[in-house]
């Protein structure tokens, strides 16, 4: 079985990612600094699988320790990075800890899969790298755009190193997943997303309003140039996100990947946050209590992915709708509270 180190592999895509990697037949290894998520996730991952997965609690900046990480896990084929501070808000509040982390940790990551040589890497990257698109859907063509946060700027940085390294010569294969709106949870409800505090992201705040831990959802901004007025997003299942990286890293050790290469990873279509919403509700039989409220600051106001390349090259394809994503966030959503109580 292939050994996969996973970073952050305790985290909301991780996790999910870890169990797809097992049942593809890997061998996935977690690190996992626990910044931003809870030890329960690795009690979820082994209530799927029926048995643990192995998980180092080690800081992906820290060089020292990823070394002596890979010195005691021999024989690791390739690696999946997620381990990255994910905050728009705080990124523009504490730009240092985001390129301290999220650019840090790709950085002393590489140079340690090159002292091991471990050459194959899957890296985490966002929609956020086009901006304000000038056309839609975007393709891996769209040109990329000045980021509007340091969060979004410590993307864009970090592909731009895997493609400086991959022009250098060096012998490092890297597939840098472009990740639409990720939602949804595992159908077990054994693992979803965890925020911490209020969340910054539609979907955990749905379904925090809809079980009362929120008193109501407010839609920023109905008066942009959308068929409804709300913002346009393209909202993934992330069991189905979590499966292009299994595919991702397929490409990679088949050996059949470019030096770099770069994949939308999104359903292709864009839905409104009403739209969102009105699915939640049918999904749920929940009733969302809501308001309109001013535009955020920064929101992109309509975004949705091309993922013919995806689906051509990698084998992608999205297998959940909208209502299925909703309802199995809204279960997990339910999973948390009976934990809690
Ligand atoms: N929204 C609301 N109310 C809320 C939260 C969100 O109306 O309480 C709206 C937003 O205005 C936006 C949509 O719901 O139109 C989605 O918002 P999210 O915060 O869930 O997601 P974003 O599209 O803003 O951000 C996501 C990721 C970021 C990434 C960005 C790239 O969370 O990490 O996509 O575009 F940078």
């Amino acid at each position: 079985m292939k050994k996969i180190l996973v970073t952050g592999g305790a985290g909301y895509i991780g996790s999910h990612t870890v169990v797809e990697l097992v049942q593809a037949g890997y061998e996935p290894v977690i690190i996992d600094n626990f910044s931003n998520t809870e030890e329960r996730s690795l009690q979820g991952i082994a209530a799927i699988l029926g048995r643990e997965v192995t998980c180092h609690r080690i800081d992906c900046t820290d060089t020292a320790a990823l070394r002596r990480f890979f010195e005691q896990e021999t024989g690791i084929a390739g690696v999946i990075h997620f381990a990255a501070y994910k905050a728009v808000g705080e990124s523009v509040e504490e730009p240092l800890k985001y390129y301290h982390n999220n650019v840090g940790s790709l950085v002393a990551l590489l140079q340690v899969m090159q002292e091991f040589n471990v050459n194959k890497l899957v890296f985490s990257s966002s929609c956020t790298v086009y901006g304000i698109p000038a056309e839609l859907p975007v393709t891996e063509q769209t040109p990329v755009q000045k980021a509007n946060s340091p969060y979004g700027n410590t993307k864009k940085i970090c592909e731009e190193i895997l493609s400086d390294l991959a022009t250098s010569g060096s012998d490092m294969y890297t597939t840098a997943l472009r990740y639409f709106n990720p939602i949804g949870a595992h159908p077990s409800a054994e693992i979803g997303e965890l925020p911490l505090g209020v969340p910054n992201n539609l979907v955990p705040f749905i379904t925090q309003t809809a079980a009362g831990i929120r008193e109501q959802l407010t839609i920023f901004g109905n008066d942009y140039d959308t068929p409804d007025g709300t913002c346009i997003r393209d909202y993934v299942h992330v069991v189905d996100l979590a499966k292009a990286h299994v595919v991702a890293i397929e490409r990679l050790l088949s050996g059949k990947a470019e030096n770099i290469e770069f994949f939308n990873v999104g359903t292709g279509t864009g839905n409104t946050v009403l739209e969102a919403v009105q699915a939640f509700e049918r999904a749920t039989g929940e009733k969302l209590n809501y308001k309109i409220g001013p535009r955020r600051s920064g929101d992109v106001p309509k975004i949705y992915a091309d993922v013919t390349k995806a689906t051509e090259e990698l084998g992608f394809k999205t297998t959940s709708t909208l209502e299925e994503a909703m309802k199995s966030a809204w279960d997990w959503q339910m999973h948390l509270q009976k934990t809690e109580e």
